[in-house]
């Protein structure tokens, strides 16, 4: 009888600790387990934790300036290349018969830079070129706009209101400000509309300074051959009439467009992408789009 019992006892031990091997072997695992797993997800990590790199769209609007763009695309390309700046060149070209319209066409760029994954964007007139190498096209940062063609340094415009020429800033500012105004049809106009909607935003408005250069050498405008530009919207009177007006109704969410081809071209080794592209003209909204 109590050899009896003291078996039981001995098998009841047996089995207490043998449960408590067992905890403690599962727990050995779990700990080693949560090791490796941190460990693996430290080696994972490690890619994602790296910066991704910032990509620069050139949207360049364009219509018939071919001896200029022969110039511009090569020299803009190996600027960009020495600066190390990652960057696509888009030539957004006008194909329809209406009158120029950039604002419009740098909303067409803002769309194909969008889908092509840049994260910021400079808009730069095909005849002009930045010749300082120290000229900054690096990210601008999120809320700041860089006027690279500042008045101090710009070949001929240095009214304090103007933003004309090269004016930088990430793709989300462009987006936050709705872009710019559809309504402008012809050169000029566009940019001091423009100047509004970004005074009126919470976006830092800076201009590059500080260069070792001076206006005369700081771009180079290019001159094509002679051929006139529709410059008459300075003298048109509707459009006059809402000149530094700032217009709530038009921007990047209604440019209407089609695209009719998307290429891209090369000269002197230079790759860059060409948009064709046919603006519409709400007749009854801008009657003087037509030429
Ligand atoms: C722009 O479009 C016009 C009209 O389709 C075409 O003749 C011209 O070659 C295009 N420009 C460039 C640079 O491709
Ligand atoms: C702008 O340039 C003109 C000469 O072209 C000069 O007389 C004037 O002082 C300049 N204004 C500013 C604000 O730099
Ligand atoms: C601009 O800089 C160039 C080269 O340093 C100099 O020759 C020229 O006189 C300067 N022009 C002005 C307007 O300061
Ligand atoms: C052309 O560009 C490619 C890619 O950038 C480069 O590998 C190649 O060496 C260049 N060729 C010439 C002739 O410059």
């Amino acid at each position: 009888m109590r050899s009896c019992r003291l078996a039981s006892l001995v098998r009841l031990s047996v089995v207490i600790g043998f449960i408590a091997l067992l905890f403690l072997l599962y727990f050995c695992v779990i700990l080693l387990s949560e090791e490796f797993q941190t460990r693996f997800e430290e080696d994972y990590d490690i890619p994602q934790v790296t910066p991704r790199s910032h990509v620069l769209c050139v949207i360049v609007p364009y219509r018939d300036r071919l001896e200029e763009l022969t110039q511009f695309a090569p020299y803009m390309g190996s600027f960009l290349k020495s600066q190390n700046v990652e960057h696509i060149i888009l030539v957004v070209n006008q194909t329809d018969s209406l009158r120029f319209n950039r604002a419009s066409l740098i909303n067409v760029g803002w769309n194909e830079a969008d889908r092509l994954g840049c994260d910021y964007m400079v808009m730069n007139d095909v005849d002009l070129l930045p010749v300082n190498p120290e000229i900054p096209y690096g990210f601008p940062g999120i809320g700041t706009i860089r006027h690279i063609t500042s008045p101090e340094y710009h070949p001929k415009y240095n009214y304090s209101k103007f933003i004309g020429g090269i004016l930088m800033l990430t793709m989300a500012d462009y987006k936050l400000l709705n872009g710019m105004s559809n309504k402008y049809w012809g050169w000029g106009l566009e940019d001091d509309e423009f100047y509004l909607r970004i005074s009126e935003s919470d976006l830092r408005l800076t201009r590059v300074s500080g260069l070792t250069t001076n206006r005369s050498n700081t771009f180079r405008h290019l001159h094509g051959p002679e051929r006139k530009r529709d410059y008459s919207n300075s003298n048109d009177k509707v459009q006059r009439a809402f000149k530094r007006q700032r217009d709530r109704i038009s921007g990047l969410k209604d440019v209407s467009y089609k695209i009719a081809t998307r290429r891209a071209m090369n000269i002197q080794n230079i790759t860059f992408q060409v948009i064709d592209v046919e603006l519409n003209c709400d007749i009854s909204w801008t009657p003087y789009c037509k030429l």
